[in-house]
């Protein structure tokens, strides 16, 4: 499945199509994509304070994963046994509707896991809401699991407003 997908580390020069892809693809009711939220991400990815992983088909990138290597996103929820240095983070992830459910998602984690491994990344955070079906098979597929479920009232509107945070370790 998805053997025609290349996976590859993004440039700068991706970005643009980046974008486009989340602000088509990304959006639903359990996603919280802010303009200028995505903006810094892409921002990020161009400097190399973050690196993504790209699914490419052809010559199109129909899925990317960002991540942040030597950060603790939620240091308020996560009492981690571990410095931050060691800790990674993995923001955005998002595959277009017409490559949905062929593995590509978690294909992309695990690649974005082997990237911050490079970067001596011991444990890895992810979060999504709680009731985001798609994202939290994905993210069990890449051997994420439960570190946490909070109130997250200001970046989830829907249904429970819960984030669900993951934590996959080697
Ligand atoms: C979330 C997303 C990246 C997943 O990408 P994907 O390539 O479809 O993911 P995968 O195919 O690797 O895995 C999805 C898993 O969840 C399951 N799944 C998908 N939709 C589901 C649903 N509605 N209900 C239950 N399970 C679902 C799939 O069956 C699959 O598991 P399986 O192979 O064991 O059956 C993609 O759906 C997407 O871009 N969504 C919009 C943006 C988004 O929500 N991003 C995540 C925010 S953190």
């Amino acid at each position: 499945m998805g053997s025609d997908i290349k996976y590859l580390k993004a440039e700068a020069s991706h970005t643009p199509e980046m974008h486009s892809l989340l602000m088509e693809h990304g959006p639903n009711e359990w996603n919280y994509l802010p303009e200028e939220g995505v903006k810094a991400e892409m921002e990020d990815v161009a400097s190399g304070r973050a690196i993504a992983v790209l699914a490419k088909a052809e010559e199109k990138i129909v899925g990317f994963a960002v991540a942040y290597p030597g950060l603790i996103r939620f240091p308020a929820i996560v009492e981690s046994r571990k410095d931050a240095e060691v800790c990674g983070y993995i923001g955005d992830v998002v595959v277009h509707s017409d490559f949905a459910g062929k593995g590509i998602g978690s294909k992309l984690l695990n690649e974005a896991k082997s990237l911050l491994r490079e970067e001596n990344i011991q444990e890895i955070h992810i979060d999504c809401h709680e009731e985001n079906a798609a994202s939290r098979g994905m993210m069990r597929k890449a051997g994420f699991r439960q570190l946490a479920l909070f109130d997250d009232p200001d970046r989830r509107f829907a249904g429970s407003r819960k984030t669900w945070l993951g934590r996959y370790t080697d």
